[in-house]
């Protein structure tokens, strides 16, 4: 494939490869469907755009919402509302109304106070609304602190300890349904272990309401599953194999139960790439910079997070889908590679080996598709990216 053929196109932008995606989701699917009570809700927070949400969609997933913005845009793509979970620790009367009047799947709900205004709001409307406690399960993951979300110091979820208090209340309330409950522990997982630790955190938990009477329809585990950023060409598809059949070794679940799911990461992540230009090849005291037109204004994880991706000169590799063959430049150089915003921060990688650079080469920022284009801003008054689409770019 040869980048010599891409029709000129203002940098940077996002280019989504849905080849890949389709193969994601199919991986998912073959892997989901091999438990017959497994639903599989897309996380919208990781990408929310409307081409990738089509796709998604007609592959059979339901959807996670976190806001009531994300809730407009799945029913605008064409989700129906009984796909639709709802999470969030802030929910605003306006968002919990909208779940309301769509009569959504579910509220996975974070507080008492949260559960007496959704009693309150379904009342004035006369409506039902399912609801699933999210509880904090206290268990660690192994990934980035600022992206683990199941440890008691946390914001999120329902202490464990009050969980039987707000069963009870939800079953004394006459607006509400409790249906189950709710869990996720964190993002970026890469470690089966963690997934087993909380399948075993449920156990005790069913055990302890086993033994209290308390029946409950929906186990919610949250997402969480993360991607190879070091090796996307090697790895483009995450291990959905292990994954299922590690909560399907594990949580013990009841007859008639159900288990939900709620990917985002591992969904969209390695289809999506930033492609940004060198503007200028700048040699510093000590090191030399290509400092390229796309900044943490369209990919924030590595100022946010110091987050690793993988990042390869196009120009010279041929290379465009994650997919074609590895070709090995002749000479090689160290650089910096850092964006134009007025930040320190605004670096993408530092110290990594590229195919001597020159100003006009196109890099590609590898494992872009999630947290990437969702995340973008307006900072230093930039427009927003674009998005494109490989396979209509008519690339030979
Ligand atoms: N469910 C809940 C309740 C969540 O909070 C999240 C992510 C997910 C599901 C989806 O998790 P995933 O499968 O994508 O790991 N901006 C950060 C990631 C924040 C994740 C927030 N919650 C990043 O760029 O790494």
């Amino acid at each position: 494939m040869s980048t010599t053929s891409i029709p000129f196109l203002r940098t940077p932008f996002y280019l989504y490869d849905t080849e890949l995606l389709h193969d994601t989701l199919t991986a998912i699917c073959t892997e989901a469907e091999k438990y017959s009570n497994y639903h599989v809700h897309y996380a919208v927070k990781a990408n929310a755009n409307p081409m990738l949400l089509k796709i998604i969609l007609d592959a059979g997933l339901g959807i996670d919402c976190v806001s009531g913005g994300e809730i407009e845009r799945a029913l605008e793509v064409g989700f129906s509302p009984d796909q639709i979970v709802f999470a969030g620790v802030g929910k605003s009367d306006w968002e919990i109304n909208l779940g309301l009047d769509n009569d959504i799947f579910c509220f996975n709900v974070e507080s008492i106070p949260e559960l007496l205004i959704i009693n309150e709001l379904a009342a004035d409307k006369n409506r039902i609304a399912n609801v699933c406690f999210r509880i904090n399960p206290n268990v660690g993951a192994h990934t980035h602190a600022n992206i683990t979300t199941g440890l008691a110091e946390n914001k999120f979820g329902i202490a464990m300890e009050d969980m039987e208090k707000l069963i009870i209340l939800a079953k004394s309330l006459t607006n509400v349904r409790f249906r189950g409950l709710h869990f996720h522990i964190g993002s970026q997982i890469l470690q089966m272990d963690d997934f087993i630790a909380l399948s075993e955190r449920i156990n005790e938990i069913q055990d302890r309401l086993d033994s209290e009477n308390i029946h409950i329809e929906i186990i919610n585990v949250g997402g969480g599953l993360g991607i190879d950023y070091q090796n996307p060409n090697m790895n483009p598809i995450p291990n959905f194999k292990d994954y299922f059949q590690t909560y399907h070794r594990h949580l013990k679940l009841r007859p008639g139960q159900s288990l939900h799911f709620e990917l985002g990461r591992a969904v969209v992540a390695q289809c999506g790439t930033l492609i940004t230009q060198v503007l200028y090849i700048k040699q510093g005291s000590f090191k030399k910079f290509a400092i390229v037109d796309a900044g943490m204004t369209e990919l924030i994880r590595p100022a946010l997070y110091g987050a690793y991706h993988k990042i390869e000169n196009i120009s010279v590799t041929q290379n465009i889908r994650l997919t074609d063959p590895i070709t090995v430049a002749d000479s090689e150089e160290t650089y910096d590679v850092a964006g134009p915003i007025c930040e320190s921060s605004d670096v993408f990688a530092k110290g990594i080996s590229l195919p001597t650079t020159k100003r006009g080469d196109l890099l590609a920022i590898r494992s872009a598709g999630a947290y990437g284009e969702i995340m973008a801003s307006q900072y230093n008054c930039r427009p927003l990216p674009q998005t494109y689409i490989l396979e209509e770019l008519n690339i030979d």
